[in-house]
């Protein structure tokens, strides 16, 4: 077990991707943290509890303690994933009837932040209770990670096809984003823009981060994909000297390493571009913010 003293509770509920949650621990040990793995009753199934105790070195955890037993560690951060639709709704309902729930019915009023990452297919996702949740606990401040670049719903039966790309990463990396703990780098040096689920969400992140300025030179660049600008040029368009340019280009370049990415903007020859399988990611989280 690794950790700085932080210490991340991962709910998991009973559905496909439940088994695999030790991939989740592994990423989440790698950035730092000390993670406590709390199960639904009904994922007891899905789940290998003793590799599980092995890896995170802590308890599995599925009901609420005897009165007389020691308090566990309070949770700097909460990921509930896979997560259920009966979770999901029990929790925007402010439900407690498992210790999982009961965990989470307190988290929004302690300041504890929650992402959690559904698995449902399109007929559950389609209900009018699930909508009303999603919202509801994105309301009280909740990340639900589900929609277009999150996780969305696939169709009846085709779980099992999906369990394989389930994105455990983007979870940990809304929870880095969140808690100031950083995503570390080394577990995916050299992500591509193009290549995971998670890019559209941290390319959102990225560019919010950044001013009207350097926002400005990434949508130019990603308008023309592939096509140098010198940095005479893209400074003209943007109102700032060549310097200028160059010192944005670094430091959104950092953001991306920071998230394990590649450049998003590279120097060749004549000026700056952004890879044509790069710019649409780019695009997108621009129209996102636009929007
Ligand atoms: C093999 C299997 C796979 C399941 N997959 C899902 C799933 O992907 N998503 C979901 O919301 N429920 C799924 N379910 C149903 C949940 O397990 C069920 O709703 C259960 O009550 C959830 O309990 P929990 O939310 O306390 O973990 C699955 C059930 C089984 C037996």
């Amino acid at each position: 077990m690794t950790g700085t003293g932080r210490v991340l509770y991962v709910i998991v509920c009973a559905a496909g991707p439940a088994g695999d949650v030790g991939k989740l621990v592994t990423m989440a040990q790698d950035d730092g943290w000390t993670v406590q793995i709390v199960a639904t009753p009904n994922a007891l199934d899905f789940i290998d509890v003793p590799a599980l105790e092995k890896q995170t070195g802590r308890p599995v955890r599925s009901r609420y303690r005897k009165p007389s037993d020691p308090k566990p560690p309070r949770a700097d951060a909460i990921i509930v994933a896979p997560a259920t639709y009966n979770t999901i709704n029990k929790f925007a309902q402010g439900i407690a009837d498992t210790y999982a729930l009961g965990l989470l019915a307190e988290a929004p009023g302690l300041g504890i932040p929650v992402v959690v990452q559904p698995f449902v297919n399109s007929a559950l996702a389609s209900r009018t209770p699930f909508r009303r949740a999603v919202e509801t606990l994105r309301d009280e401040g909740v990340h639900v990670l589900f929609g277009p670049g999150q996780f969305e719903a696939h169709p009846p039966s085709a779980g099992a096809d999906r369990v394989d790309s389930y994105p455990w990463h983007q979870a940990l990396s809304v929870i880095a984003q969140i808690t100031g703990v950083p995503d570390n780098p080394a577990a995916n040096p050299i992500r591509r823009w193009d290549q995971h689920t998670d890019a559209r969400t941290l390319a959102t992140i990225l560019i919010k981060k950044h001013e009207t300025m350097p926002r400005r030179i990434l949508a130019r660049l990603s308008a023309a994909p592939g096509e140098a600008v010198d940095a005479d040029t893209l400074g003209r368009g943007v109102n700032a000297t060549p310097e200028q340019v160059a010192e944005a280009v670094s430091r959104i370049n950092s953001h991306a390493e920071a998230f394990g990415f590649i450049p998003l903007v590279t120097f060749e020859g004549a000026g700056y571009l952004i890879d044509p399988s790069t710019a649409h990611v780019v695009a997108d989280a621009l129209a996102q913010i636009d929007r």
